[in-house]
């Protein structure tokens, strides 16, 4: 099984980079930014990578990425991600970035996108994976703070497939960005948001009707609500599950109770993802191995775990169709 899944080949469409920091590449980017952190080691970083709630987490997600300054900061951080997608058979990539966090300390919105996006680019040319960014607004931020960085992001929407939402949920509903959503459709980006990860099942509808998304990141809250889990199926929308941060992030304390099989069995699309690997304790197929041992999944079950990775993708239909197909021969050739 464990061979079965390191060599699936998979999407992965919910990967914040600023939570691929590991805690090797911060020390080395802090050193030559000359940045002093209160750790005296590596290992004295990963000791401090404890917490049990989404907030709690956040602030420590925050005080590394502060660490990043220069284009090279962005691209080193985006690259080594992408080294890890080779490694893992991960084909396609949707990752989400947060200009906030940079733009508020005084880096520059170019600095940062373009880092990224050379990072993505030359991963295509090496190792032939692709990728699409995601532009994600922070939740504990304004409305007004996101239509400035809507604006910033204008000369660079050639390189901006998807808006997100992200950061702390609880008393920050969609509804707060309905209006800004709205003009970023207007600007051709594609809707998504967190939502039902902490917050209740209304801050789905909420995400669904007010910001109309198109693919529901986490949502494992959707299923306290019969009528928004029909609503979902209806409207045939993913949810991007991650499973090592629903664990670490204690929204499901243990994965043997894991709502991912149920969300299967109800009809809805789960994908399988790793939110902040460097902080939850697991890559991309660390995430589907646990998961997979947890709740008893079959192959089965985890090719249509990969198949749904494709399929709801933001890739157009001739790429979509060339991964189902290489992953169905693939299935085919291993279930045995
Ligand atoms: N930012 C990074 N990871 C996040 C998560 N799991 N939820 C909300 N915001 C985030
Ligand atoms: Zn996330």
């Amino acid at each position: 099984m464990k061979y079965f899944i390191e060599n699936l080949p998979k999407a992965e469409l919910h990967l914040h980079i600023e939570g691929t920091f590991e805690p090797e590449l911060l020390f080395k980017i802090a050193q030559r930014n000359k940045i002093a952190i209160p750790f005296a080691s590596v290992e004295e970083l990963r000791q401090a990578y404890k917490f049990d709630c989404l907030q709690d987490f956040l602030n420590i997600y925050y005080q590394g990425a502060d660490v990043l300054q220069t284009e090279e900061d962005f691209y080193d951080l985006t690259y080594a991600y992408l080294e890890k997608c080779d490694l893992q058979n991960v084909r396609h990539t949707e990752i989400m970035f947060d200009p906030q966090t940079h733009t508020e300390r005084g880096v520059a919105f170019a600095t940062v996108i373009n880092g990224i996006s050379k990072a993505c680019k030359d991963a295509k040319t090496n190792f032939g994976i692709t990728s699409f960014l995601i532009m994600s607004y922070l939740r504990h931020m304004t409305e007004e703070e996101a239509f400035e960085t809507l604006k910033q992001s204008i000369p660079f929407k050639d390189k901006i497939k998807a808006i997100g939402l992200d950061s702390s949920e609880k008393g920050n509903p969609p509804s707060k960005f309905q209006k800004v959503f709205e003009a970023s459709v207007k600007e051709g980006y594609i809707p998504l948001a967190h939502a039902g990860e902490e917050g209740d099942a209304n801050y789905v509808w909420e995400a669904l009707d007010l910001l109309k998304i198109k693919r529901i990141d986490h949502g494992n809250n959707a299923l306290q609500d019969d009528k928004l889990v029909k609503e979902i199926i209806k409207r045939n929308m993913a949810l991007t599950v991650c499973p090592l941060s629903n664990k670490a992030l204690q929204v499901v304390p243990d994965l043997k109770n894991h709502p991912l099989k149920k969300m299967m069995e109800l009809g809805l699309k789960p994908t399988i993802n790793s939110d902040d690997p460097a902080y939850f304790g697991g890559q991309v197929n660390q995430n589907y191995i646990e998961i997979q041992e947890a709740l008893n999944l079959t192959k089965r079950d985890i090719y249509e775990l990969a198949k749904n990775s494709f399929e709801y993708s933001l890739l157009d239909d001739a790429a979509k169709k060339k991964h189902m197909t290489a992953l169905e021969e693939y299935y085919i050739s291993k279930k045995g």
